[in-house]
């Protein structure tokens, strides 16, 4: 079984995802990965931090993480029956340098597609927030450059996700509902609860 969790910065991602990989490895064999950066020690997250101006080259940095992040975690993973919850995915790239930043979508979509090469998650669960509380929830952390872009960004980063996500088929999920709450509406998703 493969689980994304998406959302915009701000959204609690990775706090949920901590707490869902914790209750599925009490039942199953759980690898708990990300992106970007699991990969080579986030050499690819360092080189994206130092082009963010320009999205061509945070795209196809973020696609090529992708691609060995597929190759050498998450398909090896799979492979040993293990359930994969990877914080962020393909439809990353598509959002925040689609939409958010307004590369071409098309060239992001074929991008994606030879990172990943067919390897869809089973469920994509979608952490929804409105920006402004999402940023009031950043405030007091360090902030990266791409972190650091706004209101605006992240409302157009937030209509990129709810388009993509009838494409397809997100679960989508309250993020202002206690973790502990989310996590349990999750695992009911995946039939493990
Ligand atoms: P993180 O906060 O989830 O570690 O992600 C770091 C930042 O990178 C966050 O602002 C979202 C952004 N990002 C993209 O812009 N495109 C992508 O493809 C991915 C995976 C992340």
């Amino acid at each position: 079984m493969f689980i994304v969790v998406e959302g915009i910065d701000g959204c609690g991602k990775s706090t949920v995802a901590s707490l869902l990989a914790a209750e599925i490895g009490k039942k199953r064999p759980v690898f708990h990965t990300f992106e970007p950066g699991h990969v080579r020690d986030g050499l690819y997250r360092k080189l994206i931090m130092e082009n963010v101006d320009n999205p061509f080259v945070v795209a196809a940095l973020f696609t090529v993480d992708r691609a060995e992040h597929v190759e050498k975690m998450i398909k090896p993973a799979l492979a040993q029956g293990k359930w994969v919850v990877c914080e962020r995915y393909a439809d990353s790239t598509l959002a925040y340098q689609g939409y958010g930043m307004g590369l071409d979508k098309d060239l992001i979509t074929r991008m994606n597609e030879q990172a990943i090469k067919g390897l869809w998650p089973d469920k994509i669960f979608y952490l929804d927030i409105e920006p402004g509380l999402a940023l009031a929830r950043l405030r007091n952390k360090e902030k990266d450059a791409l972190e650091g872009q706004g209101l605006e960004f992240l409302q157009r980063v937030r209509e990129g996700y709810e388009e993509i996500a009838r494409a397809r088929g997100y679960v989508y999920v309250d993020a202002t509902l206690p973790p502990e709450i989310i996590v349990k509406h999750i695992l009911e998703e995946v039939k493990l609860l």
